[in-house]
């Protein structure tokens, strides 16, 4: 198993490329099911999930090669099997985003049911609700969700739940809805950028596909989609992650190609802070005031605080000026990255689904293990700034999102190396 040694303590300085958003990525990649065309797909990252998602649709009849200059080919060139595994399932829980589609151009789709997961408990009872809303009748068996309908008819309905709305539901009900016959409403849509670049596309391939980025997405059926050349957005958590690389070592970055208008509510913290962002001629500058003021960051559905960068915000907050206090309410036990900052000095306190950062004046480098993808790019930047050698194990839960990482960050002056073992 790889892991990453860190020697903190370096000012980074530099421009790192920001390449496309694993989260869009995949709900389009699984959208390809629909297409009668072929599809070409420009700025897909070469990360491990991906390349799950590819071996996924494989299995579903997809074929995709990459060509010279990373444009992925995507065709559908075999309709029979409609099974989503659980070998796959369990590695990778993007891979229910296959449902919606199987359902409205296959007619079925038998998927394993995501078990427990790192960050907290994930249902997908809103996926479901819009299935059945659409007409779908469900059933478990043997682990596997069962999904068929003969013919699916749009219909309006509401997807928040309790922690606000689903984002790869949304994109599961809109995959569905857009063969449908007649009208879908969802009230309660997930208004991420990932999901308006899902819609996007589908539109480029012919759906009817309006409101997306709001509340409220109406969808209109058509007969068929063709293909298209769609070209993915940036990624927004790869962004915000190296802006915070750069707050958390006093350094200068440019991140080319990354949209502030996608990272508001976290640049809006990250002033608060003391971190001077703004956009730049390529992208967006990042430098810092000295002093990091201490802030309270609540996580919310978009254009709310993410929480895929709650982790990376609370590594920058350890060396605050003060007390800050982090609340997590769309996951609340995505937190195990908490014991390990602690490991390398940090002084928190976790209440629920709070946690309390009282300041301190330098983190010391340590061997520390995470147990998902961000909070092991928060260990990451942490060791940035530790003073010594920080080891943070288990590379490959940051292989599932970040593409070179190592390579990126030493590009820009961090001491830093992947160590195989
Ligand atoms: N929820 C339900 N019922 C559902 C679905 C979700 O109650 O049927 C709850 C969840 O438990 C959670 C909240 O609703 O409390 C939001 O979950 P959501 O469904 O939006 O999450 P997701 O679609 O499974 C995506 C990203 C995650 C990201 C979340 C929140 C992808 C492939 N994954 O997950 O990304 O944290 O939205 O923004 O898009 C990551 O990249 O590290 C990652 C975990």
């Amino acid at each position: 198993m790889e892991h990453f040694e860190i020697s903190g303590g370096n000012r980074l300085k530099g421009k790192i490329d920001i390449g496309g958003a694993k989260n869009a990525a995949l709900p389009i990649l699984a959208a390809c099911i629909l297409c009668e065309d072929e599809v070409l797909l420009k700025n897909v990252p070469d990360l491990t999930d991906v390349r799950s998602m590819l071996t996924l649709l494989n299995r579903l009849g997809v074929q995709s090669e990459r060509d010279d200059d990373g444009t992925l080919h995507i065709r559908v060139v075999d309709e029979m099997n409609c099974h989503a595994e659980y070998e796959l399932v369990s590695k990778m829980r993007a891979s229910v985003c296959v449902m919606g589609p199987l359902l409205a151009k296959r007619k079925r789709a038998q998927v394993a049911m995501p078990g427990g997961c790192a960050i907290g408990y994930r249902p997908v009872n809103l996926h479901l609700r819009g299935f059945e809303a659409l007409g779908a009748e469900y059933e478990l068996s043997g682990g596997d969700m069962m999904i068929r309908a003969k013919k699916l008819k749009g219909a309006e309905m509401f997807l928040g739940g309790a922690f606000g709305p689903s984002v790869t539901g949304t994109a599961n009900v809109i995959t569905a809805a857009v063969l449908a016959e007649g009208r879908t409403v969802i009230e309660s849509a997930a208004c991420e950028p990932e999901v308006t670049d899902l819609a996007d596309f589908l539109n480029a391939c012919g759906a009817r596909i309006n409101g997306q980025g709001t509340p409220r997405i109406t969808i209109d059926g058509v007969a068929s989609l063709k293909g298209c050349t769609h070209e993915i957005i940036p990624d927004r958590v790869e962004t915000g992650t190296y802006m915070i690389a750069s707050a958390i070592t006093n350094g200068e970055l440019e991140l080319v190609g990354g949209r502030l208008e996608h990272l508001i509510a976290a640049v809006d913290s990250l002033r608060r802070i003391g971190v001077i962002v703004e956009r730049s001629e390529k992208g967006i500058s990042v430098s810092s005031a000295r002093r990091l003021e201490p802030v309270e960051i609540t996580t919310q559905p978009y254009p709310g605080f993410p929480t895929d960068l709650q982790a990376q915000t609370m590594a920058l907050l350890c060396l605050a000026d003060g007390n800050s206090v982090v609340t997590e309410k769309i996951y609340t036990d995505r937190f195990h990255h908490v014991a390990e900052l602690k490991r390398m000095g940090a002084n928190i306190r976790r209440e629920g689904g709070t946690a309390i950062i009282h300041g301190v004046k330098k983190l010391i480098g340590a061997p520390v293990m995470a147990s998902d993808l961000r909070a092991s790019a928060a260990l990451i930047l942490a060791g940035l700034i530790a003073k010594g050698q920080t080891r943070v194990s288990r590379a490959y839960h940051i292989d599932r999102g970040y593409l070179n990482i190592e390579e990126k960050l030493a590009a820009v002056g961090a001491d830093i190396r992947r160590v195989g073992e």
